[in-house]
Formats: structure tokens, C-alpha cells, sequence
């Protein structure tokens, strides 16, 4: 349906229906990967081509996985966007966004229409925000590697756990008050396209969704390293019932995005959480 500004959204994942909207030059195809708020990944190289054989350009949202999880250009993307109040922040105390263009896109002129029309018309960031961005940027590969490691670790731990159907306490107790874990690092079937798309890790967000809405609710309240809140990409490790931003999204569903911290305190505080959960049953 064409909204305010005369745009039609087309469903992505349906290419017959990219062809009845007439989706061509001067379109564009918007994809966020990894996803929100699962932080499962989306291909990017086939709706590269898909964008571009019909003279339309790609743009990726790559918040969830920042420099050096992944570099959308490389799987064709015309624009990369970022949350810059996310990971290259880094520590929740900025606001800022970042667009980048493909080097020939730049020669084509889009950079600098794109500078212009920010002088003109967009917000200019502050110059506290700039330093606190500078700052940030210096430890971005050291806090985005070690994230992306925590969240695999702590997701492996997690469904592992899920998929054994052993005896130990450890796995009995999870299996009580988790139902599912989701994460790119689990698209098992997918490794061959994902590993090339995501070669330095595979993001520090994922989701668990507790056996019930009631679980997932109560969980945040229990953990002492996770603090309950929406925001993500801090080097403290935050926790939200996603229920309570998003309506649309699954009652037992919680984000989880991960810190610095070390990845053993972090297992250990959901343990002694969802110990919490269990003897409240
Ligand atoms: C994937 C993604 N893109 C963009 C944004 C918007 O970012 P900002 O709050 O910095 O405008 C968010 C914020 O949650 C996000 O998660």
C-alpha cells in the first residue's frame, strides 16, 4: 500500500511480488541482517543480485553484526547503514548513525549527495557524541570479537544443553524453563553461504524463548550480570522481555545481547536465574 510518502513496501522474501510492485531502477531494496530480534542472518548475496538485475540497489542494516563480524559490500550491498548508538558506541551513551557507500557507488556521486543533503537536512551529531564516537571506534574490534564469542559460547552452552536429553542436573534445568535458543550460529544447514558472509563471528544478539510467557517475564528480574533494558551493543550484557517493546513478538521471548564480560560469569548467572525460576514452580 503506497503510505504518506507514495512508498510501496514489497514482502522481500517474495520475489513475484518485487515483479507485480514493478520493482526496478531507482528502488530500493532494504535488508537487515542479522535479524531483530533473533539475530539470525538473512543471505545477502542472492538479494544482491536479485536488486541488481533489476537496476535497483541494495542497502543492509548491519547493526546487529558490525565491523569485523561482517562486510556487506563484499556480498554486493550498494549502502551499508549502522546504529552507530549500538556497537560502534559501544558503551550506550551516543546517538549516531552511519551510511556508508560502495567505493564505485561514491564515484558515481551518491556520497556526496548524500553529504549534501545531511548539511541541508539532517541531524548533525554533537560534538560530545563525535569524541565519545572516537573514543569508541578504538576498541571496536577488540569489544565486538570478544561479544560475538561470549553470545556463540553462551548460545552452544544453551542448545546443547536443549538437544541433550541426558540425566545431569545442568540439562534437566534448562530443559524445564527453555524451550529454544535462536542465533545466526545455530542456522546449522546454512554454514556454507553464512560463514563466508560472516567471517568473523556471528554477532553478540540472540533469543531464547523460555517454556512460557510467564518464564520469560520473570527471568530479567532474576540475573544480577544482565540488566533488563531495550537497548543492545553496550559492553554490559542486557536482557529485555521483547513482549514489552514489540507486540507483535512471542510472549516467551526474550533478547538477549551480550557484554565483555567473561562468558562463565554470564552462564553462571543465568543458571542461578533460572534456579530462581524453577523453585518458584
Ligand atoms: C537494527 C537497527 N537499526 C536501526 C536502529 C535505529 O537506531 P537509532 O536508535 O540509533 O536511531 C536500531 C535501534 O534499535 C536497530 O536495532
Amino acid at each position: 500500500m503506497p503510505g504518506l510518502h507514495g512508498l510501496v513496501a514489497v514482502d522481500l522474501h517474495d520475489e513475484a511480488a518485487w515483479d507485480a510492485a514493478g520493482l526496478g531502477r531507482g528502488d530500493l531494496v532494504h535488508v537487515e541482517t542479522p535479524v531483530n530480534p533473533t539475530g539470525e542472518a538473512v543471505g545477502l548475496r542472492r538479494f544482491a543480485q536479485l536488486a541488481h538485475k533489476r537496476g535497483a540497489v541494495l542497502s543492509v542494516d548491519a547493526t546487529f553484526a558490525p565491523p569485523p563480524l561482517q562486510d556487506p559490500f563484499r556480498e554486493g550491498a550498494d549502502i551499508v547503514m549502522h546504529s552507530g548508538s549500538k556497537y560502534l558506541g559501544g558503551h550506550s551513551d551516543l546517538l549516531c548513525g552511519v551510511l556508508a557507500v560502495r567505493s564505485e557507488r561514491v564515484e558515481e556521486g551518491w556520497w556526496e549527495r548524500l553529504w549534501r543533503e545531511r548539511l541541508l537536512l539532517g541531524a548533525v551529531m554533537g560534538s560530545l557524541e563525535g569524541w565519545l564516537g572516537v573514543r569508541s571506534l578504538r576498541t571496536l574490534e577488540l569489544r565486538v570479537v570478544r561479544q560475538s564469542g561470549n553470545a556463540e559460547k553462551l548460545v552452544g552452552w544453551l542448545d546443547g544443553l536443549l538437544r541433550g536429553n541426558g540425566e545431569g542436573e545442568e540439562g534437566k534445568l534448562v530443559r524445564q524453563v527453555v524451550a529454544r535458543v535462536r542465533h545466526a550460529s545455530l542456522q546449522k544447514g546454512e554454514m556454507g553461504w553464512l560463514r563466508e558472509q560472516m567471517p568473523g563471528g556471528f554477532g553478540p544478539v540472540f533469543a531464547v524463548y523460555m517454556t512460557t510467557s510467564e518464564l520469560a517475564k520473570r527471568l530479567p528480574s532474576k540475573l544480577k550480570l544482565f540488566h533488563h533494558a531495550t537497548s543492545l551493543g553496550g559492553v554490559e550484557s542486557l536482557i529485555e522481555w521483547r513482549r514489552m517493546s514489540d507486540a507483535d513478538v512471542d510472549e516467551r521471548l526474550l533478547r538477549v545481547s551480550v557484554g565483555v564480560e567473561s562468558w562463565e560469569d554470564l552462564r553462571e548467572d543465568l543458571l542461578q536465574g533460572f534456579k530462581a525460576l524453577a523453585a518458584e514452580q
